[in-house]
C-alpha cells in the first residue's frame, strides 16, 4: 500500500463535538440506546461534516500554494458554500461549477456561495455527473491564463478530504470510553462518500499511535441518499484505504462497514410520508433535520425491517442551509399584521 504524503491541516472547527444520548430521537425511530453525534456543531460557519473535509483539503492547497479552487458543487452544495467562506478568509478565489441552468430563485447554499465572493458556472445539464468534465475544462483554462488552481471533486470526495473524518474517528473512541459504549452501530448519510470512507479508514488505521481508549467492536452503515450502494462500495473502500496508507492496523477495533439505500422517492425528493416523518422528528428531538441527506437516513433507522439492535449512534452532519430554504420554500402567504402592526 502506498504511504499517504504528509498533509497540513487547517483548523476551523471547535472539536470534539458532542457525544449525547438521544432519547427523544430514539422514541421516535424505536430504539431504546440512542447516541447522537452532534457534527451538526462542527463551530465553523454553519458547521456541518464539511468543516472537517475542509480543514484538509484547504491545508493542502495553501500548502501547494494554490491560488484558487475549481469546486464542483450543485445549487444546494453546502460544501461548496462552506468551501466558498473558508477560502475567503485566506484570499484564495473559488470558481463552483454546478450543473442546471441559472435560476432566479436559487437555494440559500448558492446565495452564500455568490455572497463569499465564488464565481459561479453552470453546465447547462442537469446531469450531476456533467459537473466533472466542466472543472477540468475549468482548471486548463485557468491553467493556460497562468493561474494555480486546486480542483475539488463532487462533497470534497478526496483521499485528503476523507482525513478529517479519519481523526474523528480518535475523537469518537474517547468519548466512547468515557461513556463506557465498547459495542455500537454508527449510522450516518452518505452522499459522495468522502465523510464515511474517512471514518471507516481511522476505525481500521492507526492515526493516532493507538491511544489507550481500549477495545472496541464498531458497525458503520453508511445510508446512501444520492447513489446505489453497489456504485458507491468500491469507491468508498478505495478511499478508506488510500487514506490509511502507510499507517498500521488499528487492532484496538474490530470495523464492519456495510452500505444499504436510502435514496427513497429521490435525492433531494421527499414524498408526502418522508416529508410528514421529518416534520415530526425536527418537531419532537429538538434537532434540525434537513430532508436531503439526515431526513433520510433517520427515515431508514426508524424502519422496523432495519433498525439495527444494540446500542446505536446516529452520526448527525448537519445540513443547516436546507433546513432553512425548505422553511423558506413553504411560506406560501407572508404574515398577516394587525392594525397595531403586530404579526
Ligand atoms: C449535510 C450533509 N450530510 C451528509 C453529506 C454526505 O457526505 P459525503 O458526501 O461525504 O458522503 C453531505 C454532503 O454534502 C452533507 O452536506
Amino acid at each position: 500500500m502506498l504511504a499517504m504524503r504528509p498533509i497540513s491541516r487547517v483548523e476551523l472547527g471547535a472539536f470534539p463535538t458532542p457525544l449525547e444520548r438521544g432519547s427523544d430521537l430514539g422514541e421516535i425511530l424505536g430504539i431504546d440506546d440512542l447516541w447522537i453525534k452532534r457534527d451538526d456543531l462542527t463551530g465553523y460557519s454553519w458547521g456541518g461534516n464539511k468543516v472537517r473535509t475542509i480543514e484538509f483539503i484547504l491545508g493542502d492547497a495553501i500548502a501547494q500554494e494554490s491560488d484558487c479552487l475549481v469546486v464542483c458543487g450543485g445549487p444546494t452544495s453546502n460544501f461548496a458554500a462552506l468551501m466558498a467562506a473558508a477560502c475567503a478568509r485566506h484570499g484564495i478565489a473559488v470558481y463552483q461549477v454546478c450543473y442546471g441552468e441559472v435560476s432566479h430563485r436559487e437555494p440559500i447554499a448558492l446565495a452564500f456561495s455568490l455572497a463569499a465572493g465564488a464565481t459561479v458556472m453552470f453546465t447547462g445539464s442537469a446531469n450531476r455527473a456533467s459537473m466533472d468534465d466542466a472543472a477540468k475544462q475549468c482548471v486548463n483554462d485557468l491553467r493556460v491564463k497562468g493561474r494555480r488552481p486546486y480542483l475539488v471533486p463532487r462533497g470534497g470526495a478526496t483521499v485528503v478530504g476523507a482525513l478529517g473524518y479519519a481523526h474523528a474517528a480518535g475523537e469518537f473512541r474517547r468519548q466512547l470510553a468515557d461513556v463506557g459504549l465498547r459495542d455500537v452501530t454508527v449510522v450516518i448519510p452518505v452522499g459522495s462518500g468522502g465523510t464515511i470512507a474517512g471514518l471507516v479508514s481511522g476505525f481500521t488505521h492507526d492515526f493516532e499511535n493507538e491511544n489507550d481508549a481500549g477495545a472496541f467492536n464498531i458497525e458503520v452503515v453508511g445510508v446512501c441518499v444520492s447513489r446505489p450502494p453497489e456504485e458507491l462500495s468500491p469507491v468508498i473502500n478505495a478511499m478508506a484505504t488510500a487514506c490509511g496508507g502507510g499507517r498500521g492496523a488499528l487492532r484496538s477495533v474490530h470495523c464492519k462497514w456495510r452500505l444499504v439505500d436510502g435514496r427513497g422517492a429521490g435525492f433531494g425528493v421527499c414524498d408526502r410520508h418522508e416529508d410528514m416523518f421529518i416534520d415530526e422528528i425536527t418537531r419532537r428531538s429538538r434537532l434540525l433535520v434537513d430532508t436531503t441527506y439526515n431526513g433520510k437516513a433517520m427515515i431508514w433507522l426508524g424502519d422496523s425491517l432495519s433498525r439495527p439492535a444494540g446500542s446505536v449512534v446516529y452520526w448527525h452532519t448537519g445540513g443547516f442551509l436546507a433546513v432553512a430554504d425548505r422553511a423558506a420554500n413553504r411560506i406560501t402567504q407572508p404574515p398577516v399584521k394587525s392594525r397595531d402592526g403586530m404579526i
